[in-house]
């Protein structure tokens, strides 16, 4: 309906309609009001003008019928706005299940992102049509937002923590992308573009040859590397807790409370162990801070999260099912 109106971005996300319908109609009813209240202003003081010198207004004593009308229909106005606007709210903030999961990861000044099969990019984000895509987003320093005008999605991206922003494009094409926080000197030019791709356009562009390391596999590597192993062991009982079928479930802490273990558990878990200690462990583990950015962290995570069936990320490629990715299975990707 309104896609060709001039100055506003295009509608190309399952999302987009839903949140300008609701715009629009606040829209419009401000401006209703705002138009009969000036019309009503200037009527006004044009019929009761003082025309003599002497004249006196007369007195008004108030009028229960009209104090009541002018609180009833605001009182429906705003309501239909609030039951409406929180709708599209809850719509957008919960991402479906099965959605095809990418990470973004927030950096003064550029986007950095990371497919679940390998693909890497920076500034851009290739998505396909008609799936529901979830984005998970981490900073590496200052607080930024990510802003898609053409599908009206923004999330802020905190340092210290996951947020999740989640859509369905619906047209192919290039739209803008910006950083919608300030973020410091460059924070105008942390812009770049969301490419929506049809499926098997996005398939073969997955498939093009710039894939590195799944971040399964990386972290993999990297769980390795930082002797994470050595504690955490696969199957018997190491100095750290079994991480194997770990993701989602709840874990009971020392001072008996449960937390389920998802991903701003196990981020917390590595850079700053001591906040939550597993009962019937000892509060050994060394802070990871600093030692590993936000993309290693999230790599981290997708491994863990690969060591149990239930947390495996939907496969970016087809079917929703859950599918254990083992690094084995991962599409084979060249290591330098
Ligand atoms: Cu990042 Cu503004």
């Amino acid at each position: 309906m309104f896609t060709n109106f001039p100055f506003f971005p295009q509608q190309a996300s399952a999302q987009a309609g839903q949140v300008d319908a609701i715009y629009f109609f606040m829209v419009a009813v401000t401006a209703f009001f705002s138009i009969l209240i000036a019309g009503l202003v200037v009527a006004f003081a044009i019929k009761y003008r003082r025309r003599h010198r002497d004249e006196v207004g007369y007195a008004i004593h108030g009028s229960l019928a009209l104090e009541l009308l002018w609180t009833v229909i605001p009182f429906f106005i705003v309501m239909v706005m609030f039951v409406w606007g929180a709708k599209v709210f809850f719509d957008m903030y919960r991402p479906p299940a099965g959605a095809m999961e990418i990470y973004v990861v927030g950096k003064q000044w550029m986007w950095k992102v990371q497919h679940m099969d390998g693909q890497r990019e920076i500034n851009e984000l290739h998505v396909p049509v008609g799936r529901p895509v979830k984005l998970i987003m981490g900073s590496e320093d200052v607080l930024h937002s990510y802003y898609i005008p053409a599908f009206r999605v923004k999330a802020d991206v905190i340092p210290g923590r996951y947020n999740e922003l989640w859509f369905t494009a619906t047209k192919a094409g290039t739209y803008h992308l910006f950083c919608a926080e300030y973020c410091g000197t460059k924070h105008s030019g942390m812009v770049g573009s969301v490419v929506a791709m049809e499926p098997q356009d996005f398939q073969a562009w997955l498939s093009g040859g710039k894939a590195s390391e799944s971040p399964v596999a990386a972290g993999e590597k990297l769980f390795q590397d930082l002797t994470c192993n050595t504690c955490h062991m696969a199957a018997s009982q190491g100095r750290g807790p079994v991480l194997t079928n770990l993701f989602g479930k709840p874990v009971e802490l020392q001072d008996g409370s449960k937390v389920v273990a998802d991903e701003g558990y196990l981020r917390e878990s590595i850079v700053n162990p001591q906040a939550k200690i597993v009962a019937g462990f000892q509060p050994i583990m060394p802070t990871f801070q600093g030692l590993v950015t936000e993309e290693q962290l999230l790599q981290l995570i997708s491994y863990v999260r690969s060591l149990s069936q239930q947390g495996a990320a939907p496969s970016p490629a087809g079917t929703s099912a859950p599918q254990k990715p083992q690094a084995s299975d991962r599409p084979v990707v060249e290591k330098k």
